[in-house]
């Protein structure tokens, strides 16, 4: 083909090993719980910012210097960001890439979480914990959407700007922060339970 893609957006998609990844999201669902009931200022700041769920971004962000459960998902995570930033071509000689921050998200009916991006981070990325049928994924913008102008419209075969990775309990995405993306409105009853975090390098 004389067409070469250039420039193609890596995003990491992964499952923890299926042993681990079971006991590791029982204990996350359990501290995702007693979390909700313990922070008040998180339960505050997600009703004025995070309608119909509870994040613990605005009140306990660093939850993996916290929990040992936590500390634990870090650990696993680690040959995954390594994998993907070994991908992307980062150099890390002499440097580390490390995880900066790191919260929990429990979305109910009517939940979303508009488009943004992680403008401080390198990478950033969310493991699923628990998945009820018919919750949103994860959908990310193609970066160009502010490049087309004039541009005709698209055959339906050809895709859209826009592509969602399903949510799967078990499951890391891991995307270069600078990349926006947003998760629907959720309209199932059933918690859709998640952790996010950010890396940066030092
Ligand atoms: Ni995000």
């Amino acid at each position: 083909m004389p067409a070469q893609a250039l420039f193609p957006t890596l995003v990491h998609v992964a499952r923890l090993p299926e042993r681990s990844r079971a006991t590791l999201n029982r204990e996350l669902k359990r501290e995702a719980a007693q979390l909700r009931d313990a922070d008040a200022a998180g339960r505050r700041w997600s009703a004025r910012n995070y309608p119909n769920g509870y994040t613990s971004y605005g009140s306990l962000d660093r939850l993996h210097r916290m929990s040992s459960t936590f500390a634990t998902l870090e650990a696993k995570l680690r040959r995954h960001v390594l994998a993907y930033a070994r991908d992307l071509g980062y150099d890390l000689d002499g440097r580390a890439l490390s995880m900066t921050d790191c919260w929990i998200n429990v979305m109910g009916r009517n939940a979303a979480h508009g488009l943004h991006l992680h403008p401080t981070s390198t990478i950033s990325g969310t493991y699923y914990v628990q998945v009820p049928r018919g919750a949103p994924g994860l959908k990310f913008e193609d970066p160009r959407l502010d490049r087309l102008m004039a541009a005709p419209p698209r055959r339906a075969d050809a895709g859209q700007p826009w592509v969602t990775v399903p949510a799967v309990a078990g499951q890391v995405v891991l995307f270069e922060s600078w990349l926006r993306h947003e998760v629907p409105q959720q309209r199932v009853a059933a918690e859709r339970i998640s952790v996010s975090f950010n890396y940066n390098w030092f």
